[in-house]
């Protein structure tokens, strides 16, 4: 099978109504991802093959998406909706640059394996023309289904034109197909239209293959596996079975989670060695964890990458652009966003840390506020090393805290520190000798009088 060239074309022109939104349907994101991105990561890439993608014709939002999860992505549009073999031959003009293998997938199929797309082709480098992929359905209602005589398949027959001993067969078309190259063009150009809907079904292409002769294979793969997406209850599904993908990856490389089935990840989230996680953690799209971190519970993180031992939360929200050096430790509802803390930094409580740098070992006490917008623009922290930032102050951003400096509790500070000063700013603290027992005494005489 190596060797061969491959053309695979996704079709993405759907209108996807049943979504009741405005997005596009291949757009919804499963695992934070959309559709379309997960069906053409799973697609061959690499030297000797192409890539296209079919959308409809007010879909700019869908073609750029695909530009941005596969560059090497060609964009096709199709004008009119009239079937899936009519969206197929939008590509005609990359069909036409002859690869050995031309996959068709659906964007709507999010949970399709890369692996899934290497033994579908397998078939046509032993001589067919076309190979399906199918299913069994725990409820076919709606699928094309596969016509299979003494293990060979004859044709796939839509819902709409089947007859009811046809509507019994529980062995389902998933949309995806592998065509012979070669024939892919001549074989498409013979689909018709006539049929109860009037569309150029696709599916024909089986019909048309065994008419010329050739063999048309089928190979199964799980339900679970092709689910396409058409409701938001079936978006809701196909999110749990990636979650469960996920975690179970998480769990054979090694990751410790307690409670698994409340943990969120994403496709690309990565884990070191002898990394913890606690229940009800969430990995948004481009997270890292180095060895031996632990992630407590109730936190949510997003581009964002944590040192080896370092500890986050309970209740801890790391936003884009965070990277927590070695051993660092942010705490309870502490929010950090594009902040870099370098080694040892302990942000232990209720504080917010955002455009900012922090140096090794400093330790930002309890309610610090980096003041990083002024309601126009970001500007930046800047904390040397070893400083120590007493509780509840406000850091004025563009401000810079020097190597070593302290900052005493509740200040507001808005001019640079220097290296090892202390900065204070608040009041002279001034007490008044036995005022409380004084005014107790006077408090406690003037109710009695009244009764
Ligand atoms: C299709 C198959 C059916 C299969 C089922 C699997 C055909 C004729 N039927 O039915 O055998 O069991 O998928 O889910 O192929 N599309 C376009 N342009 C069009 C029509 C469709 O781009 O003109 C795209 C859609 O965006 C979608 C895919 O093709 O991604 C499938 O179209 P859809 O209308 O959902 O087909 P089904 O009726 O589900
Ligand atoms: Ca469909």
């Amino acid at each position: 099978m190596t060797g061969r060239s491959i053309l695979t074309i996704v079709l993405a022109a759907g209108e996807g109504t049943r979504m009741r939104s405005a997005l596009p349907k291949v757009m919804h994101p499963v695992a934070g991802r959309s559709l379309l991105a997960h069906v053409l990561a799973a697609a061959p890439q690499g030297p000797g093959t192409a890539l296209a993608v079919v959308v409809g014709p007010d879909h700019q939002a869908v073609a750029d998406e695909a530009r941005r999860a596969r560059p090497d992505a060609a964009i096709f549009t199709q004008a009119e909706r009239l079937g899936t073999a009519h969206a197929v031959l939008a590509a005609r003009e990359a069909i036409a640059k002859g690869a050995d293998d031309i996959l068709v997938a659906f964007g709507d199929t999010p949970l399709i394996s890369p692996e899934t797309f290497a033994r579908l082709r397998a078939p046509l480098a032993n001589g067919a023309a076309l190979a399906v992929l199918g299913f069994r359905a725990a409820d076919p209602t709606g699928y094309g289904r596969l016509l299979v005589e003494d293990g060979r398949l004859l044709a796939i027959r839509e819902q709409a034109d089947a007859s009811d001993a046809e509507r019994g067969i529980d062995l389902c078309n998933a949309g995806v197909m592998a065509f012979d190259g070669r024939a892919a063009l001549d074989v498409l150009g013979r689909i018709g239209n006539a049929n109860s809907k009037g569309e150029y079904y696709l599916t024909d292409a089986v019909g048309i293959v065994r008419g010329m002769g050739r063999d048309a294979a089928v190979i199964e793969t799980g339900e679970d596996e092709v689910r396409g997406i058409n409701t938001k209850a079936q978006l809701a599904q196909a999110e749990q079975v990636m979650q469960a993908r996920l975690r179970q990856a998480a769990l054979d490389a090694g990751v410790t989670m307690i409670a698994p089935e409340t943990v969120f990840l994403s496709p690309d989230t990565s884990f070191g060695r002898d990394v913890t996680v606690e229940p009800y953690v969430v990995f948004g799209p481009g997270v890292s964890i180095g060895d031996g971190a632990v992630i407590h519970a109730f936190s949510h993180l997003a581009q964002a990458s944590v040192g080896r031992d370092a500890s986050v939360g309970p209740y801890a929200r790391l936003r884009p652009g965070t990277s927590l050096g070695e051993g660092a430790r942010v705490g309870n509802f502490v929010e950090t966003k594009a902040a870099v803390l370098e080694a040892g930094v302990k942000v232990n409580h209720l504080t917010y840390i955002g455009d900012a740098h922090i140096g090794a070992k400093s330790n930002i006490g309890a309610g610090t506020i980096t003041c990083n917008y002024d309601g126009f623009d970001k500007h930046k922290t800047t904390i040397g090393a070893g400083a120590f930032i007493g509780s509840n102050s406000s850091l004025v951003a563009p401000v810079t805290i020097g190597k070593g400096a302290y900052i005493g509790s509740g200040s507001v500070i808005t001019r640079d520190v220097a290296d090892n000063a202390l900065a204070l700013e608040r009041n002279q603290q001034s007490a008044r000798e036995n005022w409380a027992a004084r005014f107790r005494d006077m408090k406690a005489a003037a109710k009695a009088e009244r009764g």
